[in-house]
């Protein structure tokens, strides 16, 4: 994959990692605020309802201790029909039960008859309410911790107590009411003791203490709320929920409700909202590698078809090799066919020569003969002697043309067999001897002592020597101090080399080409060294010419060496 790639999927994954995060922050933060702002308006109308269902009973004892059945009973002690009455006056107030205390404090009337005859003679609110004017309030917490609540004022007739008159108020229906729509609320009195709660173990126990109890989260619930950066003090954590607790003032005696929200719904809300922006961002993602994929399949698809097209130039590059391997053997077959054309035509021209060269002494020696014919005739004998003399010459000079040419026809490899290079070179010598003779010319001869051996025919190696040397006799003859150097080195090819100071060779290119020559008719064909090249190939060497330095001209016959091995191998 490209490194650009990865640098855009690990800047995707922090870009989303911080969406995921601020959201989360965010989220949390604003729907905290909204919760908050929910829980103080339900506390205050919770606080505002029980509010007003007490105040909405302050005035029913007064009215009460006016009416003159209640008065007329207590002052006949006749309570028959009190009960009745009492019952219908619960039913219409909507209190939990209404009762009527005479004197003595006994229960003479009451909404609910089960109460009849209780005593409630030693109670703080029954002496209470005999020493007050007007009506009181009493919170009464039984033992069980379930508290009721009272209303109570004396009846008077005429300035005398004639008894007392209590309503209870029903709170614990809105209790009940709070209970079933899932909340959680606690009244708390002037004190901070829990009077009413949704929580029944709460009763009794004082608010301040629930809640600062309440306030230890567990290590878990810190860092999330760190991560969600809410306030840690705000929460309360009650049976692993957490909550908002929101408090709202009665306006009556001090009183306190707290109303704990629920932070599970605005952690559902921001999952929700966190899931749909991980969703987004998975389908996101997923175009995005879908995208990547199609790019690099499409890549894959492309350097396949140019490795395809790599593999088919190779294919044609290989093969053009094979065709210029195969055009290359035809044109060496064809330069051997030509080689032997061009010998053939080498043959053609030199034949041409060779008759011309042969016409001349040809026609010489019929004029010769005509004329030592006559000599006979006429007995002039010294003369006709001189004559033939002059014939014979010139058959000897056909001789050696014809000699030549006899020794270009021969075919190669008749004789082949190992001699030693030093019996050439000193064969060719003593061949050469007469004319060495006549000419004054140093002869360097530089020959090793070992055996110089090779493979071929003695007589034509020695016939390529001759004619090294001649040719340098020949360039030699007009110098003050001839000299000629022959000298034999053995290496894996053995070379010899002849040496002169004469004039120098006037055009080294051409020395080998059969009749190229720069002497005069007669005194050569051009063919020396033409045959002699032609030697040293047919025997795996070399002839090659050039100028010395600083003048004259040296050749080389370089062979190939025959040594022991290549004897054994034979
Ligand atoms: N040692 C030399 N120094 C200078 N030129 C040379 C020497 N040897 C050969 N040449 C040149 O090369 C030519 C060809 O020599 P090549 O031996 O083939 O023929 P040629 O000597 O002219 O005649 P022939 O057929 O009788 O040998 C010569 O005519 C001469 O110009
Ligand atoms: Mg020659």
């Amino acid at each position: 994959m490209p490194w650009i790639y990865r640098w855009v999927i690990g800047l995707g994954l922090i870009a989303a990692v911080g969406v995921l995060y601020f959201s989360n922050v965010y989220l949390t933060t604003s729907f905290t605020q909204t919760l908050r702002a929910q829980a103080e308006l339900r506390a205050a109308l919770y606080a505002g309802n029980i509010k007003s269902t007490l105040e909405r009973f302050a005035v029913v004892p007064t009215l009460l201790a006016r009416d003159a059945t209640l008065i007329t009973a207590l002052s006949t002690n006749n309570y028959a029909s009190t009960s009745q009455r009492l019952q219908s006056f619960q039913e219409e107030t909507g209190a939990t039960s209404v009762f009527l205390i005479d004197l003595t404090g006994r229960v003479v009337a009451a909404s609910d008859r089960l109460m009849l005859g209780e005593n409630r003679s030693n109670t703080e609110f029954f002496s209470q309410m005999l020493r007050t004017q007007g009506t009181i309030f009493a919170a009464d917490t039984s033992p069980e911790g379930s508290t009721r609540f009272y209303y109570g004022q004396k009846i008077e007739l005429l300035g005398t107590i004639m008894g007392t008159i209590v309503v209870e108020v029903g709170l614990s229906r809105s209790e009940d009411l709070w209970r079933r729509s899932d909340v959680r609320v606690s009244l708390a009195d002037v004190q901070g003791v829990v009077m009413l709660a949704t929580d029944i173990f709460w009763r009794s126990q004082n608010m301040a203490t629930i809640i600062e109890s309440a306030r230890k989260p567990s290590t878990a619930q810190r860092v999330f709320g760190l991560l969600q950066q809410i306030p840690l003090s705000e929460l309360v954590y009650i049976d692993g929920e957490r909550f908002i607790v929101s408090e709202a003032p009665l306006g009556f005696r001090g009183w306190k409700l707290s109303y704990f929200a629920a932070m599970d719904g605005v952690d559902a809300r921001v999952n929700a909202v966190i899931a749909l922006e991980i969703m987004g961002m998975a389908i996101f993602a997923a175009l995005v590698f879908y995208q990547i994929s199609r790019r690099a399949a499409k890549e894959s698809r492309r350097s396949y078809r140019e490795s395809a097209e790599l593999r088919a130039l190779n294919a044609r590059l290989s093969s053009e090799v094979e065709q210029r391997l195969h055009a290359e053997r035809s044109l060496q077959s064809a330069e051997q066919s030509l080689e032997q054309a061009s010998k053939l035509a080498a043959l053609g021209q030199m034949s041409a020569a060779v008759s011309h060269e042969l016409n001349q002494p040809l026609a010489a020696m019929r004029t010769y003969l005509a004329g030592a014919k006559l000599l006979v005739k006429r007995n002039r004998l010294e003369e006709a002697q001189a004559s033939f003399q002059r014939v014979d010459d010139l058959i000897e000079r056909m001789g050696a043309i014809t000699k030549q040419l006899r020794s270009h026809a021969r075919k190669a490899g008749d004789s082949a067999q190992l001699i030693d290079m030093r019996d050439c070179v000193s064969d060719a010598l003593s061949i050469m001897a007469p004319r060495l003779g006549r000419q004054a010319v140093t002869l360097i001869q530089n020959l090793p002592p070992s055996s110089a051996q090779v493979m071929g025919d003695g007589q034509r190696v020695g016939q390529v020597i001759v004619n090294l040397i001649s040719n340098a006799l020949d360039a030699v003859a007009k110098v003050t101090e001839p000299r000629i150097t022959v000298t034999l080195t053995l290496g894996d090819v053995i070379v010899l080399r002849v040496e002169d100071n004469g004039y120098g060779i006037e055009n080294p290119e051409s020395v080998f080409e059969p009749f190229y020559t720069t002497k005069k008719p007669g005194e050569g064909v051009g063919l020396g060294l033409a045959i002699s090249a032609g030697i040293a190939r047919e025997m795996g060497g070399r002839l090659i010419a050039r100028n010395g330095v600083p003048l004259g001209a040296v050749f080389e016959l370089q062979l190939p060496r025959a040594d022991g091995a290549n004897k054994a191998a034979e």
